[in-house]
């Protein structure tokens, strides 16, 4: 039984749709990240919260015949698509479990790398999916972080619907203990689970009109309605004034959309017997 936890994006149908096409606009900086670790054949992998996809492609491609990827989901319907992911695109090296990255229930100690994209900013008490990663991954492993900041999040000109959906969505995930600035904190915490000799790199993007992530914010707002309502963070009046105010901004093609900085965090369990 997998228990609530009060994940930040939910499970909206446009939601799952937007994870899916993530796994594509992510995959260069994921690549980036597999390079830098030096992933390899023969690899055993998991990755905690796949989504609908993930990095299993990308991870199935580089560990080859001779290793194995496992995605571990909480969500149903999520691991449903990664499950279909998989059978689709005959990925023979890959399985998906429908469990809490809390408490896999796989082998300690017996994965090459165990590795988590855009999770733990979506979730309360990080913490307890880190020591299970560190748990998973064999003496000398190495657990791959990547997550996000939210502060460089912005544009310009510099517009007061966008500061202010920001300030709601952040005031609304601390409400449930869920961090939206945890990316830089990754170090520490990494540190702090046991992990040795920390790397990290970060990224920031700019998104130009057509870019599937220049509404982000407005996604993540859409995401976040019922949430921030029930939380009185809000009224709806108020809300649909400034998501409306907040498209014509970004529809316009001289604003300039500034991502969140996105950290990656790599570092290696100490070589235990
Ligand atoms: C923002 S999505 C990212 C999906 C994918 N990692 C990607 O980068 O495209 C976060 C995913 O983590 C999953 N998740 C959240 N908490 C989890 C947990 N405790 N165990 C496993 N998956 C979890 C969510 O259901 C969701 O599919």
């Amino acid at each position: 039984m997998i228990e609530a936890d009060p994940y930040f994006l939910g499970y909206r149908q446009e939601e799952q749709d937007r994870l899916g096409r993530q796994a594509l606009e992510l995959a260069a900086d994921s690549n980036w990240l597999f390079d830098h670790v030096g992933v390899s054949a023969g690899w055993r992998v998991v990755e905690i919260g796949c989504g609908p996809q993930g990095c299993l492609g990308l991870l199935a491609g580089r560990v080859g015949a001779a290793g194995r990827v496992v995605g571990v989901e909480r969500s149903v319907e999520q691991a449903q698509r990664a499950q279909s992911f998989v059978a689709d695109c005959h990925l023979a090296n890959v399985e998906v479990l429908h469990a809490d990255g809390r408490k896999t229930g796989l082998p300690e100690q017996s994965f090459d790398l165990v590795t988590a994209r855009l999770v733990l900013v979506n979730v309360p008490q990080p913490e307890g999916l880190l020591q299970e990663m560190v748990r998973l991954v064999r003496p000398g492993g190495i657990v791959a972080l990547h997550e996000a900041e939210s502060s460089t999040q912005r544009c310009d000109p510099p517009h007061h619907a966008q500061t202010r959906l920001l300030e709601l969505l952040n005031a609304s995930a601390e409400m449930d203990g869920i961090d939206r600035t945890i990316g830089s904190k990754l170090p520490r915490l990494m540190r702090e689970a046991g992990l040795a000799d920390v790397r990290v790199q970060p990224w920031v993007h700019a998104y130009p009109v057509g870019h599937g992530r220049r509404m982000l914010l407005l996604d993540f707002v859409e995401n976040a309605r019922v949430r921030m309502l029930g939380q009185k963070l809000i009224g709806e009046a108020e809300l649909n004034e400034l998501t409306a105010l907040l498209k014509r901004h970004l529809e316009d093609p001289e604003t300039l959309v500034l991502s969140s900085v996105f950290i990656q965090a790599w570092g290696h369990t100490t070589d235990r017997p």
